[in-house]
């Protein structure tokens, strides 16, 4: 596997730096789940974590940008508006969200106090790139046949450099798992003009069957 920044960000501190750098020898995911949980956020926002959820041996997993507000309030990934998206696409082509693995590239909430409201901030390249050990070592223990990147923040965590998603849409590798790039369900609620957004829908909603189907295939050859 392509191997980038093999660093775990110190609990109770925000440096990161290669002296403060290192990499535990990790037993299970609950054991990586308290450490993310344990250390401080990595981004300006949110003080704790959203773990990933879903079963260790899902067929699939996929991974957004980072938690929204419902998702911090709530503890869980998607589970918001792009959430609810997502379950909606994933009911329709057959596949059932209690089977699959769902995370984020970034485990906290990243925002912006403006009055009462908390404004979703996109997460740096630096900010994506120190969370990437904790999502890798993740994926090392759910073991998914394929992995789906939602969106650009993903894709960056997941192939360790920012690749376009209208030019990767579809079938790639991510170091050793067999991966899928696609859009953010986040994007399809703000394409302001109907019809494109109907197109959109529509596009996603193959890209999920196609996913489905690689799922299966991965799971016969295994
Ligand atoms: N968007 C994401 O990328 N992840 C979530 O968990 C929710 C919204």
């Amino acid at each position: 596997m392509r191997r980038q920044e093999a660093t775990i960000p110190g609990k109770r501190n925000l440096k990161n730096d290669a002296a403060t750098a290192f990499e535990p020898e990790l037993k299970s995911l609950a054991e990586l789940n308290r450490i993310i949980q344990a250390s401080e956020p990595l981004v300006p926002g949110a003080d704790h974590a959203v773990l990933g959820e879903g079963p260790v041996g899902a067929g699939i997993a996929f991974v957004g940008e980072q938690p929204g507000d419902q998702e911090d309030l709530q503890g869980r990934p998607f589970v918001g508006p792009a959430g609810q998206l997502l379950d909606g696409v994933l009911e329709k082509v057959g596949i059932d969200r209690s089977d699959v693995y769902v995370t984020n590239a970034v485990k906290h909430f990243k925002f912006e106090r403006r009055g009462k409201r908390r404004i979703h901030q996109k997460p740096t390249t630096g900010e994506v790139k120190r969370y990437r050990w904790w999502l890798m070592k993740e994926l090392e223990f759910v073991r998914p046949q394929i992995v789906v990147a939602l969106g650009a923040t993903a894709t960056l965590a997941l192939a360790g450099e920012a690749l376009s998603i209208s030019q990767n849409r579809g079938e790639t590798m991510f170091g050793e798992f067999p991966g899928f790039i696609t859009v953010h369900p986040s994007f399809l609620l703000r394409v302001p003009d109907e019809d494109a957004k109907a197109r959109e829908y529509e596009a996603f909603v193959a890209d999920m069957k196609k996913v489905r189907k690689l799922a299966k295939a991965q799971k016969r050859a295994a």
